[in-house]
């Protein structure tokens, strides 16, 4: 078995029965979509199969919400499964840095490899799967779908981020509809541009159902 079928294997064991949007079949996606753009970007393969395979791998969601210690995690089991330590290594890094941290942090990713591997997580964050999902961890955190009462919040730490209050149709406006300025590559930039734009169609819709009596009431039907 190569080093990644291993990697694929324990990932897929771990995520199966995982239902906040953080499933095997996120995982799968992102794994999918990282091979799709590294066709057209380059990067070394090897690298950006492991990262996509680990990073969710011990979310901070999944720690009670304190620090993210993913990266540890994937580096330690990709030494028990035997590999080398300087692609052990760079995919800590990746695992590390992968997160959406707040509208006004800085995000650090230095290479090829990491970028891809974020562009090819946003998208999966974007469009109509994006709603899903986002839909999916608000009603596993009993957050309300939308509360209009709650303001959005533009984070500037990870730790606010986190933390906050917030309901559903404001995470558009806090992460989703960001996501479009901060890819990485090309190739995912495109993508993005179509799954944006569902986003907003969605939003439009949602909020004129939201408005409907208003509306009807003022034209008197
Ligand atoms: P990723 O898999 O891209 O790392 P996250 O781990 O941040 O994404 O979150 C998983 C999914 O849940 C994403 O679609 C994300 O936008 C969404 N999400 C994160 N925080 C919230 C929130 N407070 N309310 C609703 N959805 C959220
Ligand atoms: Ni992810």
């Amino acid at each position: 078995m190569t080093l990644i079928e291993k990697v694929e294997h324990k990932i897929r064991e771990q995520f199966l029965g995982e239902s906040t949007g953080h499933d095997w079949h996120h995982i799968k996606r992102v794994w999918r979509m990282a091979k799709y753009i590294q066709e057209r970007e380059g990067g070394n393969c090897e690298i950006i199969e492991l990262a996509a395979l680990l990073h969710d791998i011990s979310d901070y969601k999944f720690n009670g919400g304190d620090l993210d210690k993913g990266g540890e995690v994937a580096f330690d089991l990709l030494m028990e499964l035997g590999a080398e330590e300087l692609i052990a290594s760079k995919v800590r890094y990746i695992v590390d840095n992968v997160s959406y941290k707040g509208a006004n942090t800085a995000a650090e990713m230095n290479t090829l490899e990491g970028q891809i591997v974020q562009d090819a997580d946003r998208l999966d964050a974007m469009g109509a799967i994006g709603i899903a999902r986002t839909f999916a961890y608000g009603g596993s955190r009993g957050q309300s779908i939308y509360e209009p009462s709650l303001s959005v919040n533009l984070h500037d730490s990870f730790e606010a981020y986190a933390k906050s209050e917030t309901s559903t149709i404001n995470h558009f406006y806090e992460k989703l509809l960001l996501l479009k300025n901060r890819l990485n590559t090309p190739t995912a930039i495109e993508i993005g541009e179509k799954r944006h734009i569902i986003m907003e169609g969605f939003l439009k819709q949602f909020h004129n159902e939201w408005d409907f009596n208003v509306i009807e009431l003022k034209n008197g039907q």
